[in-house]
């Protein structure tokens, strides 16, 4: 497929000259053809005069040949848009160099040699958020992955590590503060009401990793003692009106920093950690060695303004970013295909964190419900890709579920597979042989191996192979014995029509039904293509529990009775296969067979999970919850989701008028229980939300009722928003008055305003299609902010009636966005294609609309290389 696009053709370039100006589609990046870099820079010294609208960057690089690489006197600096104002070697302006497309190609003869280079920067106009822009009135950094070629040029490839010191220089008043890596050195005032800051960061590090802040912020300030006994200075910055929403995210740096010691071993390294919070950002955070950089929403909560689960998005991100320190600064990526070294690993970090600081068993059960949610229908979709892909065009388009959810999945197989205690001897080695390093997948595996005394050759697959392998297992008795017969199936996906067989580690149990006795937990190994494995069984009716905990990110067919599944939902003794059961039970009514058994299977499971005391409330919260969507459509060929959508209301009426008193007790009960951040306040709030959703669908006018109620009542935000999201699905006039005085209340603050808007976006109500029409004419709506944008229209790509309205107004409303949106933040435009990738697994007549706007898209001029990627890989 072709689409158009207009080349760049910057000023003064030689080689280009020539070149044709059709257009042509970027190219493709391939991670066999990686060729370490021909020169080392041992030391790179930044300048910047900082200007909102001009900003001056004199970056100074000591290089000197790279022994490992082909020598070549050619030293190519990555740029994106810039130009060079002036270039010095050795101290004297040179004309020996060239442009090559946007980058900067310098000659140099000898072996070692100083480059100079200046260039000049319009933080306040640069829209896309990478590089150095402008952000509610200060100006920031955000540099992963290839956003360093903005500020200045360089070889902005992550195996290029360099000692950064940087100087700082801006207005006093506008910029009180000024920060960058590493510690601060020096300061002091200039004429003219200007003022500098110098910063040295000891650790060398790739480009990604750079950053600076300058801005009027005021910070929370805090110490930590590491284990050897180095005082660090805590530092969370923010404006002003934000600082009393800042006590939760300096917990959590505390509790990140200690765990990390205690279950790693990893100790902080400089005498500063910095983390600042902007409101205009492309993702959750960034790592910036010494210096995180935070979306807003991840580090400011209150229990006015943020819900439970806010909170602990908080922790969960803070954590992440910290432990990225050791997983991902101190051992880095060698090239951009092996992202999921530092992602997928600081991600099974972050989970095994919440796990110990909250119930492991709930947090288990979430982070699988979004692997399916999110990573399931990416891995068998158009979109697919390996968690160490081979190719891609634009790399931002790879920080994706798979290289970040998948990616922990599998380092928590090795995990599962070694044992805790010889994964830490692993992970030591790891991190004691590569620290300093660029590092790649197979340097990690092979640090498994070795530390844990693993033979890891078959398990490579997983890196290399996409999809998710779907796992069959059946059951027959033997004499004394249960023979569990397994087969695995990978699914073909894009440029990988044949899988080979994969290790996969299962938890298994098998329990009998009839004495109530649990079976002994054992792992097995799946390896081949079809297996049999004989367990040790007395009983005579068997339950098999299979895949507990989640050991392995597979599909699992398996014929089992209602009995069975139903004795799982009720009496197993691990929480996730309970979890399971029950998840099981919902899809094989709502998807495979809708009939009154099934019906009556899951209302029995729902009875006793209410009644169980055995259990506490988060869990029940948990346990209560429907498939969602998302995962239910997976479970078809092809899917009608309107359809689907009105079995599951109907399913939740159903059950919410057959267990009506019980529920109502229940959260009469929760609602009693006072406001608190523990874990029993916060179950019991769980469950009145999970027991109001089922109530609204019963009885949507007294369920209402109960939602103004609470929402009257409340102290919190996360009674708040649920009573909210309940009124908003509904057409009663309770939803107006109840959203305009939610609007009112919080109009200054607009991490509040996002749930606004997204609370409205994502209802069920049947006039969705409009209401999002007019909220993007609302005052408070602009493309230029991605949370904004993401609350508004991600929440709307999940409504059935809306987004999948049979006309395809959704979609176009979507594509459209995708239009306006990709000239200004093409990062975040893109992210917003992967909703219309999903025809393939609509009925004939949503396909067809949606392959429309998809083919709308493509043949639009000026796609930019992010959304011309995922729009060319969604028609494929
Ligand atoms: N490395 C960051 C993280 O996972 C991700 C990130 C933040 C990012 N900002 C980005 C990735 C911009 C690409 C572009 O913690
Ligand atoms: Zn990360």
């Amino acid at each position: 497929m072709d689409i158009a696009r207009t080349p760049s053709t910057p000023d003064g370039n030689p080689h280009l000259a020539d070149a044709p100006p059709e257009p042509r589609e970027p190219p493709v990046i391939r991670r066999e053809d990686y060729q370490p870099f021909g020169w080392l820079v041992p030391t790179t010294h930044l300048a910047f005069d900082l200007e909102p609208e001009q900003t001056t960057v004199t970056a100074t690089l000591q290089v000197e040949r790279n022994p490992a690489a082909t020598p070549s006197p050619i030293l190519r600096l990555n740029g994106d848009g810039l130009k060079p104002l002036g270039v010095e070697v050795d101290g004297e302006p040179v004309n020996s160099w060239a442009m090559e497309g946007d980058d900067l190609m310098v000659t140099l003869p000898a072996e070692r040699h100083q480059v100079r280079v200046v260039t000049r920067l319009n933080p306040a106009e640069n829209s896309q958020l990478m590089g150095l822009y402008a952000s509610g009135g200060m100006l920031c950094t955000q540099c992963e992955a290839e956003g360093f070629r903005r500020i200045t040029f360089f070889p902005d490839r992550p195996d290029v590590l360099s000692t950064y010191t940087v100087r700082l220089t801006g207005d006093k008043h506008a910029f009180p503060v000024l920060l960058s890596n590493g510690n601060k050195v020096a300061e002091g005032a200039l004429a003219d009401g200007r003022h500098f800051a110098e910063w040295h960061d000891p650790w060398p590090k790739p480009s990604y990793l750079f950053a600076l802040v300058a801005g009027d912020l005021v910070a929370r300030r805090d110490r930590f003692v590491t284990r050897a006994g180095r005082q660090v200075e805590l530092a969370i910055w923010v404006a002003d009106e934000d600082l009393s929403r800042t006590q939760h995210a300096m917990d959590s740096v505390k509790q990140a920093m200690r765990w990390d010691e205690d279950v790693f071993g990893r100790e902080y390294d400089l005498d500063a950690f910095n983390i600042v919070a902007v409101g205009d950002f492309n993702m959750g955070a960034m790592e910036n060695k010494g210096l995180n950089i935070f979306n807003t929403k991840y580090v400011l909560a209150d229990v006015d303004t943020a819900t439970d689960g806010d909170f602990d998005g908080v922790q969960g991100v803070i954590a992440h970013e910290y432990f990225h320190n050791w997983s991902g600064n101190r051992v880095t990526c060698r090239d951009w295909f092996q992202l999921s070294l530092k992602e997928g690993f600081t991600v099974l970090r972050d989970q095994l964190f919440s796990e110990d600081m909250h119930s492991a068993a709930v947090k288990r059960i979430e982070d699988v419900r979004v692997l399916r949610s999110i990573q399931f229908p990416e891995d068998s979709g158009p979109l697919a890709h390996p968690i160490r892909p081979d190719s891609f065009r634009e790399i931002s388009n790879f920080y994706t579920a798979t290289i970040y959810n998948k990616g922990a999945e599998v380092i928590r197989m090795m995990r599962t597979m070694a044992g805790t205690a010889r994964f830490r001897v692993a992970t030591d080695l790891y991190f004691a042989r590569h620290d300093g390093e660029a590092a790649t997948c197979e340097d990690f595996i092979r640090a498994v191996e070795d530390g844990a005394g693993l033979d890891l050759s078959q398990f490579r697959l997983w890196y290399g192979q996409a999809g998710t392998p779907v796992v069959t297992a059946s059951t027959r008795g033997e004499n004394g014995e249960l023979v569990l017969s397994l087969r695995q199936t990978t699914p073909p996906t894009p440029g990988q029509p044949d899988k080979r067989p994969m290790p996969i580690p299962l938890k298994v149990a098998v329990h009998d039904r009839a004495s109530r006795t649990l079976g002994e937990e054992r792992l097995i190994l799946l390896d081949e293509a079809e297996q049999e494995v004989r367990l040790p069984f007395t009983g005579s009716t068997p339950a098999l529990s299979i895949n507990r905990g989640f050991t392995a990110p597979v599909s699992l067919r398996r014929d089992v009775s209602l009995d069975e599944l139903l004795f799982l939902a009720t009496c197993d003794d691990d929480p996730f296969s309970r979890s399971e059961a029950l998840q099981e039970l919902a899809v094989r009514h709502l998807v495979h067979r809708p009939d009154a058994a099934g019906r009556d299977a899951l209302g029995e499971a729902f009875r006793a999970t209410l009644a169980d005391e055995s259990i506490d409330d988060m869990l029940r919260g948990e346990l209560l919850m429907l498939p969602g969507m998302s995962y239910l459509m997976e479970q078809v060929e092809r899917g009608d989701p309107g359809e689907l959508h009105a079995r599951r209301e109907g399913l939740k009426a159903w059950l919410g008028d057959r267990l009506g008193d019980e529920m109502r007790d229940h959260y009469a009960r929760a609602a009693a229980v006072p406001f608190a951040l523990s874990a029993a306040a916060k179950g019991a709030r769980k469950v009145k939300s999970a027991i109001l959703s089922y109530l609204a669908a019963a009885d949507p006018k007294a369920a209402a009722l109960i939602a103004a109620e609470q929402s009257a009542a409340a102290d919190n935000m996360t009674d708040r928003q649920g009573a909210l999201m309940v009124l908003a699905g509904l057409d009663l006039p309770e939803r107006a008055e109840q959203l305009a005085a939610f609007f009112e209340r919080y109009r200054s603050n607009p991490l509040v305003i996002d749930k606004w808007f997204a609370i409205q976006a994502m209802s069920a109500h049947p006039l969705v299609i409009d209401q999002v029409r007019e909220l993007e004419r609302h005052p408070d709506f602009t493309l230029r902010n991605p949370n904004r944008v993401r609350s508004l229209f991600m929440a709307f790509t999940g409504t059935p009636q809306g987004f999948h309205a049979p006309s395809g107004e959704g979609y176009r409303m979507i594509a459209d966005l995708i239009l306006r949106l990709d000239p200004i933040n093409p990062q975040t435009a893109a992210r917003f294609v992967a909703p219309l990738g999903r025809w393939r697994r609509l009925e004939a007549g949503r396909a067809a609309l949606m392959r429309e706007q998809l083919q709308r898209l493509a043949d639009a001029p000026r796609l930019s290389r992010d959304t011309y990627e995922q729009v060319s890989r969604s028609l494929g």
